[in-house]
């Protein structure tokens, strides 16, 4: 029995000397001011943005270049811990923090990567480090008469680098698409060191396989992205939002396909609900868009709408929206102020929902031809496992997006929770739609990660996963199940 003490205290004593040595290492690397141990300063990178998921980690590496990356992970995979790499911390699906598998692991902030390239207006490319937020570097392109064609709420924190590993959505993908779509080049550097670097700006380079594009999206889970080069897009000179009152949801879905069809300056549809709108003015006391005039009895849908132009594109989506069916009422903004006075109530969703609780955060995609039936049913499916829980929806309809999100159930109600994300995510599949439209995986959806890809395509997956990080090092637990460095640092495995 003391034998069995002293071993105990023995594996501790050689815990805390093997975690004095990691520091260690990781200070010679960085120098002390860049290796955060400290609870009240490494706090903030172990919980993510919606307080659903947190660990500790074992420190937090602050590098300031792509060789300082590469010498943190050498360490780390030196001391066989894993590494979280995180930018703004504003991932909706916990993959950014040293949860679950990767409890334990060094966080890699990527914010002091903060350098942003001179615009290349010649190639018509902007090149910054992983760290820049993309407020930072749409101010940067501003100033210059341009901007990118990504676009979304966390922008003031948001990274380039977040945005690149996440293949981020947002609220410019109707015209521009997703993230990858924007991204010409990048630099990353991989488990072992190594770097993958795509950066001359050629438009025209087929040469093998595309690097860059399989780390879109990647997660953290193949490479640590240092460099983003995206497209520069014109600053439109002319821009009109409208927030419009639908009679129903149906009728909001044909007026996209009709503004789709009709609208040649159309930027962005989003769809919101009178509950939701209602949710943001009370969190932030705005004023309703349309005091007495919507009925409370029926919980509206809204379109927010944005058309961009070389000229006032104000006209072209008048015509059509005076003669679309299903339009109640018409809020028309033209000037800067007003039109943020509109995108706040869309952009206010995810603050005034977390404010209630930490929600149960889906994020699907459902065909348009099924969203109205899925929309209907969701009140009784979440019914059906928490009566008391509160529905709240709201997207991106242009590309059948759903934000499902239910507050109620405590943060620590695993059964509710994973029942209610289980039951409304087997019924997205079940309507030919995606568990995971636009946030990713990370660690929140990995339970249903086989609704939406195959048997084979995981095992592909895996296989790439393994060329790639071959000793499980980054990010244990996110796509793929871990293994290696991942599995050993598990604290959940025997
Ligand atoms: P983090 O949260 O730090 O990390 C996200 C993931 O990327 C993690 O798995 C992390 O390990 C990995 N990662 C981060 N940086 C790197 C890097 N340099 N190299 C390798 N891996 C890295 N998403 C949308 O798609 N559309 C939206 O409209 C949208 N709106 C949002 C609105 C709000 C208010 C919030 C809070 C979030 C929103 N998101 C949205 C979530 C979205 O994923 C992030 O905002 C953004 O893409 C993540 O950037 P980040 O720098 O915060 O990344
Ligand atoms: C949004 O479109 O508002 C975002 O994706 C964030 C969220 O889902 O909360
Ligand atoms: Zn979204």
């Amino acid at each position: 029995m003391r034998g069995t003490v002293r071993q105990g205290e023995d594996d501790r004593g050689e815990d805390q000397r093997g975690e004095n040595r990691l520091i260690a290492d990781l200070v010679a690397a960085l120098g002390a001011d860049h290796v955060l141990v400290d609870r009240d300063l490494t706090a903030g990178y172990e919980t993510d943005w919606t307080g659903a998921f947190t660990g500790r980690a074992a420190a937090v590496a602050r590098p300031a270049s792509t060789g300082e990356v590469a010498a943190v992970l050498r360490v780390c995979a030196a001391h066989g811990r894993p590494v979280v790499p995180q930018g703004g911390n504003t991932g909706l699906v916990g993959g950014s923090v040293p949860a679950g598998a990767a409890t334990g692991a060094v966080v890699l902030s990527l914010r002091r990567l903060t350098a942003i390239d001179p615009v290349d207006t010649a190639a018509g490319l902007v090149t910054a480090a992983a760290g820049a937020t993309l407020a930072d570097v749409q101010t940067h392109l501003r100033t210059a008469g341009y901007t990118i064609g990504v676009d979304l709420a966390a922008r003031d924190s948001a990274t380039l680098g977040g945005i690149a590993a996440t293949n981020a959505g947002g609220e410019r993908v109707l015209r521009h698409g997703m993230t990858r779509s924007q991204i010409a080049g990048l630099e990353a550097v991989l488990a072992d060191g190594r770097l993958v670097r795509r950066l001359s700006g050629l438009p025209k380079d087929n040469v093998g396989y595309d690097l860059p594009a399989l780390l879109v999206g990647s997660e953290g889970t193949l490479g640590v992205i240092t460099r983003v080069q995206l497209r520069l897009i014109g600053l439109p000179r002319a821009r009109t939002a409208a927030l419009i009152a639908m009679a129903d949801l149906t009728a909001a879905v044909n007026l996209v396909a009709l503004l789709r069809a009709t609208v040649g300056s159309l930027d962005a549809v989003e769809l919101m609900f009178d509950d939701g709108i209602t949710l943001v003015c009370d969190h932030q006391g705005l004023p309703t868009p349309f005091p007495g005039r919507i009925s409370p009895v029926h919980n509206t849908p809204y379109l927010l709408v944005e058309c961009v132009g070389r000229t006032d594109p104000a006209d072209e989506l008048a015509t059509v929206l005076e003669t679309a069916a299903g339009v109640l009422h018409v809020a028309v903004a033209t000037t800067a102020m007003d039109r943020r006075r509109l995108w706040t109530y869309r952009d206010g969703h995810t603050a005034a929902v977390n404010a209630l609780g930490v929600p149960v955060k889906l994020d699907v995609a459902v065909p348009l031809t099924r969203i109205t039936a899925f929309v209907d049913d969701l009140p009784a499916l979440v019914r059906a496992v928490t009566p008391s829980a509160r529905l709240h929806l709201w997207g991106h309809l242009a590309e059948a997006n759903l934000h499902v999100n239910i507050t109620g159930p405590d943060r620590d109600d695993t059964r509710s929770r994973e029942t209610l994300a289980g039951a409304i995510l087997t019924r997205a599949a079940a309507d030919g739609g995606s568990i995971g439209a636009e946030h990713g995986v990370g660690r929140a959806k990995m339970p249903w990660i086989g609704m939406s890809r195959s048997p084979d395509e995981l095992a592909v997956m895996t296989a790439v996963k393994h060329a790639l990080d071959p000793a499980g090092l980054l990010n244990p637990g996110v796509l793929v199940p871990p293994y290696g460095i991942g599995r050993a640092a598990d604290p959940a495995l025997p």
